[in-house]
């Protein structure tokens, strides 16, 4: 089987003592073995809620609609034993900031076979050490390091190891969430190789999350927008970033300094709108109106924005040029 993660149409709203804050809002994604999917957007625009929803990890404030299926298995009818053998042996995740939750105590070696002694209670210790030693070289590290306490390795060397704990019982699905954050520019893009050469490698199916589109765009296949809880835009990562057809794609572009950019007046812009301003319908209209006024670009990658994107724009044609409404088709008042 190829396919290793279908979403469709989740639905996450955590209640919380604000009220019930809806985070993600009818996404649907699909990644195949061996495909790169990375997740764009800035901070609160949903992207850590799907990864837990991915591995049934969110708090039990959250209530999910929609289906997440994980090696087709539906996820949230999953038993707890299920789940459990799911998460290590078909998914795994890389926290964000999961460096920083190694033990001070324990060495390198004993941390990464945990999850081997765990989940395959057969394995004598011999075997665990060379597990250890054969996942740290898959991930750039020296065997010897397995010997190592964390304060003795960097935290790009941290991560390396958080990567190879999370391939410990060779999961087909590997979850990485804002892996390289909090790491400086050269060992943010080595680490981006290392999950790309393991994916490709391995035939793994990744799933990136980062707020940085230019990152993800050059390291995957393809590459979904969200903002404020939905799918603004999708496409080749390469192509997204070159040719973004939405206004906060391209927003999300310009929000990053191009490392050895020529111009040295570049300053990041900013991408303006606030997610939490989300939370009221009519912002949503108003926030993808913008592109049926700028050319229809987001009406082409999702028609479904169309009925929103009209409401407030019934001079607007686009739409009907482009043969994706009716002419007399209605519009909604909700998201
Ligand atoms: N446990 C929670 N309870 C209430 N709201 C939450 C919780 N976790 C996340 N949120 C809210 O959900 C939205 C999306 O959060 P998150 O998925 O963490 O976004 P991202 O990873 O893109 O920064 C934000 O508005 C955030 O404040
Ligand atoms: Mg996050």
């Amino acid at each position: 089987m190829n396919r290793l993660l279908t979403i469709e149409d989740l639905r996450v709203t955590y209640r919380s003592s604000r009220g019930e804050v809806p985070a993600v809002r009818g996404v649907s994604l699909a990644l195949d073995a061996g495909r790169t999917l990375g997740i764009a957007g800035e901070s609160g625009s949903g992207k850590s809620t799907i990864a837990s929803a991915v591995l049934r990890l969110h708090p039990r404030s959250a209530r999910i609609e929609g289906r997440v299926e994980v090696c087709g298995q539906d996820v949230n009818a999953l038993s707890w034993g299920a789940l459990r053998r799911m998460r290590w042996s078909d998914a795994a995740m890389v926290f964000q900031g999961a460096m920083h939750s190694l033990n001070p105590v324990l060495t390198i070696g004993d941390q990464v076979a945990e999850p081997v002694l765990v989940h395959r209670p057969t394995t004598t210790r011999g075997a665990a050490a060379h597990r250890v030693a054969e996942l740290l070289e898959m991930v750039g590290l020296a065997a010897e390091h397995a010997h190592s306490y964390p304060h003795m390795l960097s935290g790009g060397q941290k991560q390396r190891v958080m990567i190879a704990m999370a391939l410990a019982c060779d999961p087909r699905l590997l979850v990485a969430d804002e892996p390289t954050t909090a790491l400086d520019v050269k060992v943010q893009a080595q680490i981006m190789r290392v999950l790309q050469n393991l994916a490709e490698e391995l035939g793994l199916g990744l799933l990136l999350i980062s707020h940085d589109l230019a990152v993800l765009s050059s390291v995957c296949d393809e590459v979904v927008v969200m903002h404020g809880g939905i799918v603004i835009e999708q496409g080749p990562g390469a192509e997204l970033f070159a040719n973004a057809q939405h206004p906060y794609t391209r927003a999300l572009a310009g929000a990053f300094p191009t490392i050895g950019d020529p111009d040295s007046r570049y300053r990041p812009q900013g991408v303006g709108d606030d997610p939490a301003s989300f939370e009221d319908p009519a912002a949503i209209r108003e926030f993808l109106s913008r592109c049926a006024h700028d050319d229809g670009g987001c009406l082409v990658h999702r028609p479904e924005f169309a009925r929103f994107a009209l409401r407030d724009a019934p001079d607007c044609l686009r739409a009907t040029e482009l043969g994706i409404l009716p002419a007399d088709s209605e519009t909604e008042t909700a998201i």
